[in-house]
């Protein structure tokens, strides 16, 4: 039997999530992820103040398919009382389980504006951000960070308390400092020891990149659910390994036809949602990372990245498709 998490109330569908990732994980994405199996999943990161603004752009990331279900919106921002009105205005317009608090993204862009992952580096404004949020909204309130911001200030434990106090109802930890970026091994020793100092669930993200690594941080490091991001690019498969390997202890290799089948679906749903000139280029760097496993495609990336309607797209898919058959 699947088991499954509940995290104040919400019951997600089992214990691996797609995990937030800026201009990757849309509905479209998040659509395909969840029919292979994701049992939670998140929105892209949505600025707060831009909610307040009434930004049509921000507006948009928020809606949520019920096909993708549970889903929790993501949120960012630097000011306690934006974040409440942003948090406020994201319930009110999509149908989020959950919201998120965003304290770990560590884009330059981010972190000057005191956003992200700066809070862990400012752990009173964190503090009172969560606390401002929870008070503002009637549903779960989670809060993504990271190890720390430097290895020389890594606090996730002390965060994690802070986090819990202030009223979160779970926290996902990203085994990595700032300064590291996406580089460098996850620490899975940080989520063990955010765990024993917390009861809230945790969540932990950071080199989720094959159902061995999922248990890994679930069996030995006691994450109650773990966070798929860079090891779901192009591999929505991911997810139905993970179900597969947890109730029988190995896992399908994936079918090329399986995966062209699956960008076609990615395609034309984004086509459906965002309109074709748009899905084609956004789509681009999904159909690279789905090409990745598929034999002899060299040829086919480098003419993909020249298509500029669905049809050719499509076409070219049969064609690889074809190959796929000998
Ligand atoms: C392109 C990209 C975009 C991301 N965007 C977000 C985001 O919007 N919000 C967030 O909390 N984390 C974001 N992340 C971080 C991931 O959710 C995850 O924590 C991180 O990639 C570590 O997991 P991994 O090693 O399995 O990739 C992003 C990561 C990538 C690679």
């Amino acid at each position: 039997m699947i088991k499954n998490i509940v995290i104040d109330g919400i019951k997600a569908e089992n214990r691996y999530f797609l995990a937030p990732m800026a201009g990757i994980t849309d509905s479209a994405y998040r659509q395909i992820c969840r029919s292979f199996g994701a049992g939670m999943t998140y929105t892209e990161m949505v600025s707060a103040k831009a909610l307040t603004y009434g930004d049509k752009k921000s507006l948009a990331l928020l809606k949520i398919d019920d096909s993708e279900m549970p889903c929790i919106a993501q949120i960012f921002g630097n000011d306690p009382e934006v974040l409440a009105e942003g948090a406020k205005i994201a319930v009110a317009n999509c149908q989020a389980v959950g919201i998120d608090i965003n304290m770990g993204c560590p884009v330059p862009k981010i972190v000057s504006n005191g956003e992200g992952s700066a809070l862990m580096a400012d752990i009173k404004r964190a503090e009172a951000i969560i606390k401002a949020v929870r008070k503002a909204i009637d549903i779960p309130l989670t809060v993504k960070f990271r190890r720390g911001f430097t290895f020389d200030t890594i606090n996730a434990v002390e965060f994690a308390k802070m986090a819990e106090s202030a009223g979160v109802s779970a926290v996902c930890v990203h085994g990595r400092t700032r300064t590291q970026m996406y580089s460098g091994e996850s620490h899975f020793p940080t989520i063990e020891m955010v765990k024993k100092a917390v009861s809230v669930p945790v969540i932990a993200s950071g080199d989720i990149f094959t159902p061995e690594s999922a248990f890994k941080a679930m069996n030995e490091y006691g994450a109650d659910a773990v966070m798929a991001a860079r090891g779901a690019l192009g591999n929505p498969f991911l997810f139905r390994q993970f179900l597969q390997y947890e109730e029988t202890g190995a896992y399908d290799a994936t079918d090329p036809k399986e995966v062209i089948d699956t960008m076609k679906r990615h395609l034309l749903l984004t086509c459906s949602l965002k309109g074709e000139q748009r899905a084609v280029a956004e789509c681009r760097k999904h159909m690279l990372w789905y090409l990745k496993g598929i034999r002899g495609s060299k040829k086919f990336k480098i003419i993909i990245s020249t298509l500029e309607t669905c049809d050719e797209v499509i076409k070219l898919l049969d064609e690889i498709k074809e190959t796929c058959d000998g």
